[in-house]
């Protein structure tokens, strides 16, 4: 199995598509830990899968990975795998959303990337191994009204992991980009419907089918492959058909 004797930290690990690729990394041999604010929830998918364990994490707070870091590898041993996952939306355009809210979104999404990079990869330096995978959103390559907070966030996903993987150039240290359309997951949920029925495969996606692009970039199919930004968001970002959906497309893959 492609993980089998690694150990990866997945964030917002608790639910929705971070505990999909909980499970996938589970299903393919890996050690996790799933890191998250949601300690009822993270704690019941651990005991669900005994490959795992429970880690309290703000991803916003430097103490807090470092703690979170140093009990991942007192339990499994060094990280192999970082799966910088965990976000938040408030919808809000330019004038309406709060100066708070729009500091707040960029902490979460783009400064809790940051600090997860920081932390993680000079283990990953040392042992000249390692694989980062970021999500970022189809909001991080194109605009949506009433999300400035988002995009920027997303935007600025999609810029740290660029820097950050020429930073890594010659380390063995990978890392990519992940660009997920709608999805069914208690964020996606919030989304308007309008974002998926006009696009190429008009339906919302799962987050299986997410994890399976998250599980190829963390593993060694993904060796040549560094900086990149990696879509799976039914072809919402190459344009609209311009009309509603007769049937669903793009199912059964
Ligand atoms: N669902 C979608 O349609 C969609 C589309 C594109 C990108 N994304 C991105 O995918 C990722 C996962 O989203 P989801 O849809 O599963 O959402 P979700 O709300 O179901 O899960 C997000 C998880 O992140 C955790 N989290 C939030 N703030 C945190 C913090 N400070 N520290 C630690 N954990 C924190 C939450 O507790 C939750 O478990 C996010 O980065 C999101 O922006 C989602």
């Amino acid at each position: 199995m492609r993980f089998d004797g690694k150990v990866a930290i997945v964030t917002g690990g608790a639910r929705g598509m971070g505990a999909s690729h909980v499970r996938g990394l589970v299903a393919e041999g890996a050690r996790v830990a799933i890191c998250d604010l949601l300690d009822d929830e993270g704690k019941a998918l651990a005991e669900e899968l005994p490959q795992t364990r429970y880690c309290h994490l703000d991803v916003t707070s430097e103490e807090s990975w470092q703690s979170a870091v140093r009990a991942t590898e007192d339990a499994f041993g060094p990280v192999d795998v970082l799966v910088n996952n965990a976000g938040i939306i408030h919808f809000g355009g330019v004038e309406a959303q709060t100066p708070d809210q729009f500091r707040r979104i960029l902490d979460v999404n783009l400064v809790g990337a940051f600090l997860g990079m920081h932390t993680v990869l000079p283990g990953m330096r040392s042992r000249s191994h390692g694989a980062v995978v970021n999500i970022s959103s189809a909001a991080g390559l194109t605009g949506f009204a009433d999300g400035i907070g988002y995009v920027a966030s997303k935007w600025g996903v999609r810029g740290l992991t660029k820097a950050a993987a020429l930073d890594m150039a010659g380390t063995g240290v990978r890392i990519n980009s992940v660009h997920p359309g709608v999805i069914r997951t208690p964020m996606g949920e919030s989304a308007s419907s309008d974002l998926f029925t006009d696009q190429p495969l008009p339906r919302v996606g799962e987050p299986e089918e997410v994890t399976r692009m998250v599980l190829f970039l963390a593993s060694a199919d993904a060796s040549y492959t560094t900086g990149g930004e990696f879509l799976i968001d039914g072809g919402q970002t190459i344009g609209r058909t311009g009309h509603a959906a007769k049937s669903p497309a793009g199912t059964g893959i």
